[in-house]
Order: C-alpha cells, then structure tokens, then sequence
C-alpha cells in the first residue's frame, strides 16, 4: 500500500526567521490536525536545514526534505552539497529532478540517475519529480516524456531500492501558474505512471507513492487526492502558508 504524503517545497523563499516562523507553525498545526496515516514532509532551502530540523523535533509524522543534492560524494565542486552532508543534518527526503531544475540547470536524466543513486546510498529517500511541458501536452506526448524520464533515471534500479523511491508528477504547465490539471487528468496520468512501474517492477508498484504537484491548494486537494493512483501532493505556493500546507494534508 503507498503511503499518503503531502511535501512541501518551499523553492527559493524564505529568510532565517520566516523559515523558522513558517516550520513552527507548520509542526504545531500538523501536530494538531494532520492525520497519524499523513506523511507531512517540509522541502526547505538548504540555509534552513539545520533550523527546521531542530522545529521538527520528535514530531512523529513530519519529516525534512533538501530540493536537490550533488552526486559526488565530496570533493573539489564549489558551491556544491553532497548527499552525506544532508544526511549528518538528519535530511529525511531529497527531491530531484525538479522541472526548474530541468529546465534552469540542465539536469539531465543521466545525471539525476547518479544523483537517485547518492540519496539512496546515503540512506535518504528521493522525491523524484517527472513531467512534460504544456508543447508535449499539447501534442500528446505526455507518456513518452515521463516514460523515458523514469526509465533512464530509475529503472537501473534494483527492487529494494526503487520500492524506497516517492514519485511526483508535475504538468509543467501547471507549476506556479494557477492552471491546475484536472482531477481527471492529474488520475489519467497517475494510472498511466503506475502501469509504467508496474511493467517493470510488477506488484511493487503498489506501493510507490505518486505525488501530484502543480497549483495544488486546499480548494482542489480533496478532488484531486480522490484519484485511486493520487497518494498525495506536491506543494510549491500553498506550503508557504501553515494553515493552507496543513488543510491540504488533511484533503484525503
Ligand atoms: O514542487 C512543487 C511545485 O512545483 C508546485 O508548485 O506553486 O504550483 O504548487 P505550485
């Protein structure tokens, strides 16, 4: 069975004291209201690492996610983070791939493929995001992109280790824009990523959580989490506000 998860990506935001503002909250609030099944995860700026971990405390259902790690294990890579370097801080999640990151730092799958392989070594789990941009919707090339972006970046994987992976499907073309997909669509594309794991990896397919991410809110959440391959989103806008990040992880 795939977990519920509702994560947070708090992007590029944020300064010291918002962060450890916004962490505060979202621990109380989720502490009150998110449900014992919800896995609640905060993707926060590398800066805020060592900070929300210490908010996050024993907290039992909220967990801390970087937004991208390198894939070397150290060394002479300026400006870089290494997977172990987030493990000793207590990083819980890691996730890659994302679109912007795709798109403003060329990552491609071949090099995402390393960096899954970092996260896992370093006893991490990836948040490993997949999606096509509104042209290949258009066309109707959706399977095709997110096809070959989980085979060439995942599909290396052995059983055990792809089973500890958390899959995110984001429309490009509905990150940031308020252009949310459609409950109908968002499921389509869910099931059709499921048949894709399923194809390769068989009934542990079942239980890879696959996220929805793109202008998820509290008024679309509960529609969108209906969908039967719909374990949960991930959230970019709506996770800067506590109320709104916690509304959504009560949308089940
Ligand atoms: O990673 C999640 C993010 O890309 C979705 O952003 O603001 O559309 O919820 P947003």
């Amino acid at each position: 069975m795939a977990k519920k998860i509702v994560a947070g990506n708090w992007k590029m935001n944020l300064v010291k004291d918002e962060a450890k503002a916004l962490a505060s909250e979202v621990v109380a609030q989720a502490k009150a209201e998110t449900p014992s099944d919800v896995t609640l995860i905060m993707g926060v700026p590398f800066v805020h690492i060592a900070e929300v971990k210490n908010i996050i405390g024993d907290a039992e259902n909220v967990f801390l996610a970087a937004q991208n790690c390198y894939d070397k294990p150290s060394g002479a890579y300026t400006g870089e983070i290494s997977a172990a370097q987030l493990k000793s801080y207590g990083v819980d999640y890691v996730i890659l791939g994302h679109s912007e990151r795709r798109e403003y730092f060329g990552e491609s799958n071949e090099m995402l493929a390393a960096k899954v392989d970092a996260v896992l070594e370093n006893d991490m789990l990836p948040i490993f995001c997949v999606g096509e941009v509104l042209e290949e919707r258009e066309a109707g090339k959706q399977n095709e992109v997110v096809s070959k972006q989980l085979s060439e970046s995942l599909f290396h994987l052995p059983v055990e280790d792809f089973k500890k992976v958390v899959i995110a499907y984001e429309p490009v073309w509905a990150i940031g824009t308020g252009k949310t997909a459609s409950a109908e669509q968002a499921q389509d594309m869910h099931k059709e990523i499921r048949a894709m794991l399923t194809a390769k990896y068989g009934d542990a397919a079942n239980d890879i959580s696959i996220l929805y991410g793109g202008s998820c809110k509290p008024s679309n959440a509960n529609e969108i989490f209906a969908g039967a391959d719909v374990d949960g989103g991930l959230i970019g806008g709506a996770s800067l506000a506590a109320a709104d990040f916690v509304a959504i992880s009560k949308s089940y």
